[in-house]
């Protein structure tokens, strides 16, 4: 088997592990706790993600739209072909989990930008999070860690958590009420967090966008869900790239005064203008084994000139969890 050759970069990332851990305020969990409870509640597979583990790998492109410099510089939205390397993913760090589990779905990105410049997101298939504080998302963790006589998860935790974590309860919300997909290639994708987008003359406006599937969404049946079987989502994808590109637009909502900006379990009104920023094209899908996308950590935060981060906690604390779960499997363990 390959032995899964990490990027320079990966080093960077270690090195600079430090440093980003300053993005955690006092009141906040540590990152590698928050990390180890995480391997507490699905395990752990060495070497392997761990969150998002069971994923699938994916090439291709994007092209901005003239519309977008209103709002960014960013070489995102060049009007030029960027190169894109992709990952699927199912949320959580169980590799055994069935494809048709009522849990999230992911679409990470990272844009070769000109330069050696990098642009990166990492999104799920829900218009909101779960969690205001990472300290929600700690509790939830430990909510699911597997009751030793059962092997599951107590229910009674679960209750109380969410008892207490009413933050936790619009993406609950929306996950009962949608089923999960039938492909990859049938769901939106929500950046979820505030962002800021700055443009040539340094003005500065919050935007919250979401990649909207040209093939329509769908999601699987009650029937589907009983019949399709743990493992359909990789192939799904392949095929469906086999028959021609799959493509995503991206879309921008433009926040207005007083809207959520630093809690991403508030969507924002639906009335608010958006705009089609550019288009994703998805022109081949591979298993993730020695693929490209295995070896990157598609930290939130790395962000070219042009976008930059809002003033949400969530997304602060994601890049030092992220660097402690990519270390772990950068290393091996
Ligand atoms: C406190 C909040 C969160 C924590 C602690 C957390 C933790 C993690 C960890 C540890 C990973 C694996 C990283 C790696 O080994 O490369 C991961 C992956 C991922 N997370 Fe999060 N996450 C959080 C919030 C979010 C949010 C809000 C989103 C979406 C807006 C998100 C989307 C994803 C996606 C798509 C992946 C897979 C990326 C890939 O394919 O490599 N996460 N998360």
């Amino acid at each position: 088997m390959q032995k899964n050759t990490y990027p320079e970069y990966a080093l960077a990332a270690l090195l600079c592990l430090s440093g980003s851990m300053n993005t955690v305020s006092a009141n906040e969990p540590a990152p590698d706790q928050t990390v180890a409870a995480i391997e507490g509640a699905f395990g752990v597979t060495p070497g392997e993600r761990r969150n998002h583990i069971k994923g699938t790998c994916a090439l291709g492109e994007f092209v901005g739209t003239p519309e977008a410099a209103t709002y960014t510089r960013s070489a995102l939205f060049s009007s030029k072909p960027v190169p894109v390397i992709a990952r699927f993913s199912l949320g959580g760090g169980n590799p055994k989990a069935p494809d048709t589990a009522r849990s999230v779905r992911g679409m990470a990105l990272q844009f070769k930008l000109p330069n050696g410049k990098l642009h990166q997101m990492a999104m799920l298939n829900t218009p909101v999070f779960g969690a205001a504080q990472p300290q929600t998302f700690l509790d939830l963790m430990l909510a699911l860690q597997p009751d030793p006589a059962t092997g599951k998860p107590d229910p009674e935790k679960m209750k109380a958590f969410k008892a207490s974590h009413p933050d936790s309860a619009a993406q609950g919300q929306y996950m009962a009420a949608n089923n999960p997909p039938s492909s990859y290639a049938n769901s939106a994708y929500w950046g979820i967090h505030t962002f800021k987008f700055i443009n040539k003359k340094n003005e500065t406006i919050l935007g919250r966008w979401r990649f909207v599937p040209q093939d329509g969404e769908k999601r699987l049946s009650e029937d589907e869900l009983k019949t399709a079987g743990a493992n359909f989502l990789e192939q799904a994808l392949f095929d469906r790239s086999q028959q021609a590109p799959i493509r995503w637009d991206m879309v921008l909502t433009i926040g207005q005064q007083g809207d959520a900006e630093d809690n991403p379990t508030i969507a924002w009104p639906e009335e608010r203008k958006q705009v089609k920023v550019g288009t994703l094209t998805i022109k081949s899908v591979m298993a993730q084994k020695g693929a490209a996308c295995e070896t990157i950590n598609y930290d939130p935060l790395v962000m070219a000139d042009g976008i930059a981060p809002g003033n949400d906690p969530v997304l602060r604390f994601r890049s030092p969890a992220y660097a402690v779960s990519f270390g772990k499997r950068l290393s091996g363990q």
